[in-house]
């Protein structure tokens, strides 16, 4: 019997489109290779910046709506000069993940063969950790507002809530110990700012003491994030699963990936962990304008990005044969500019697929 997953796919903007139609030929080619045992029914959504200066919106108003009956979503990028980033980033990526309650996102952050990373380390290659985001509050709460603004002499004011609930808390530090048993290393490394947070911040880190002694078989770590930001670089064999708020998990796993050589390379899933709603999968990076339209965006973020979706859906034999796939093709060179390379996106994609067939 054929298995069918029903995919929402949403190229966005920018590179987006061009890393998502890499992402969906190597999907597809995967179809084709599984021989009628499953096959992706894929709809396209065309929401983005050229979405909204059409309609004043990102997205319908119905659009986290039409998203709630697929198996997946496969995500690009937002983000456009023409439209402020806020408005795009919350009209679409936030507005998705928070309004289907993708409350884990995790960023692996991984050393590929053949590729320059920027760390000073004997093994990079042992090296393998991952980020789990809070994603569904703390900074990215969107509670505030701005006030004052018609007051002449520059005095307008902004208010930017952070909301940290125990329950967001105690969900994803608990998935972060769930996450670490299926994992070798078997450690969790809990980061925040509570020295000077001195109240979201201290309830993480109290519900991170209670939660953990129900794991006695994990070992834990706690740090302040600019320290941590340090042992990113100095320590990186001290991590494994590093979890951490919305704002600060963001920031580390641009970090994670620029250190093992490129934003390009990160992937990243949106997980609705208790299975409601659908997750969402996508790179770490945006929509890089500087290099849209050129055909030279590295595809391996989203190609890799579509290995968690596999997983996801069960399908994991062909998630561990994707990642083996790519690895194959960095080890031979094919790689992209932002990784020292020549090759474009196509070249890159198709040595993958070529690659997913030996
Ligand atoms: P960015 O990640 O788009 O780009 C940062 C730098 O990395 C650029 O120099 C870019 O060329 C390079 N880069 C990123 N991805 C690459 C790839 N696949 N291959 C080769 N080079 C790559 O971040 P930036 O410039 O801060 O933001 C651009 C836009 O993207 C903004 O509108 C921002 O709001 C949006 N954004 C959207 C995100 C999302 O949709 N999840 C995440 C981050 C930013
Ligand atoms: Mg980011």
């Amino acid at each position: 019997m054929t298995k069918t997953y029903k995919l929402a796919v949403i190229p966005g903007d920018g590179i987006g489109k061009e890393v998502i139609d890499a992402g969906m030929k190597v999907l597809l080619h995967m179809e084709k290779q599984s021989k009628g045992a499953f096959v992706f029914e894929s709809d396209y959504f065309d929401w983005g910046s050229d979405y909204y200066l059409k309609h004043g919106r990102m997205i319908p108003e119905s659009g986290v709506d039409q998203l709630i009956n697929y198996d997946a979503i496969y995500f690009g990028a937002v983000g456009d000069r023409r439209v402020p980033d806020h408005v795009s980033l919350w009209g679409l990526r936030i507005a998705i993940c928070q309004g289907l309650d993708q409350w884990a996102n995790i960023r692996p952050v991984e050393f590929l063969p053949g590729i320059p990373h920027r760390l000073v380390h004997p093994n990079p290659e042992s090296l393998n950790w991952i980020l789990v985001r809070e994603n569904s509050e703390g900074e990215y709460s969107g509670i505030g507002g701005r006030n004052f603004s018609a007051r002449p002499d520059e005095r307008e004011v902004a208010i930017q809530s952070s909301v940290f609930t125990e329950y967001g808390c105690e969900r994803i530090i608990r998935f972060a110990f769930e996450l670490a048993r299926t994992r070798t290393r078997k450690k969790v490394t809990s980061v925040t700012k509570s020295n000077a947070q001195q109240y979201g911040m201290v309830l993480w880190d109290e519900v991170f003491t209670r939660v953990s002694k129900d794991y006695p078989d994990i070992e834990t770590d706690q740090w302040l994030v600019d320290a941590m930001a340090a042992r990113f670089v100095l320590h990186p064999e001290d991590l494994d699963v590093v979890v951490a708020s919305n704002l600060f998990a963001d920031i580390l796993s641009d970090l994670g990936s620029a250190l093992a050589g490129s934003l390009g390379i990160a992937s990243s899933a949106n997980l609705q962990v208790d299975k409601r709603f659908p997750s969402m999968f996508e790179s770490v990076h945006g929509s890089a304008p500087d290099i849209a339209g050129q055909g030279i965006a590295n595809p391996i973020g989203t190609i890799a990005s579509a290995g968690l979706l596999l997983d996801d859906l069960g399908l994991h034999d062909e998630a561990a044969k994707l990642n083996q796939a790519i690895r194959q093709t960095t080890s031979e060179g094919v790689v992209t500019r932002d990784i020292g390379g020549t090759y474009t996106t196509e070249e890159v994609t198709n040595s993958i697929i070529k690659n997913l067939s030996t």
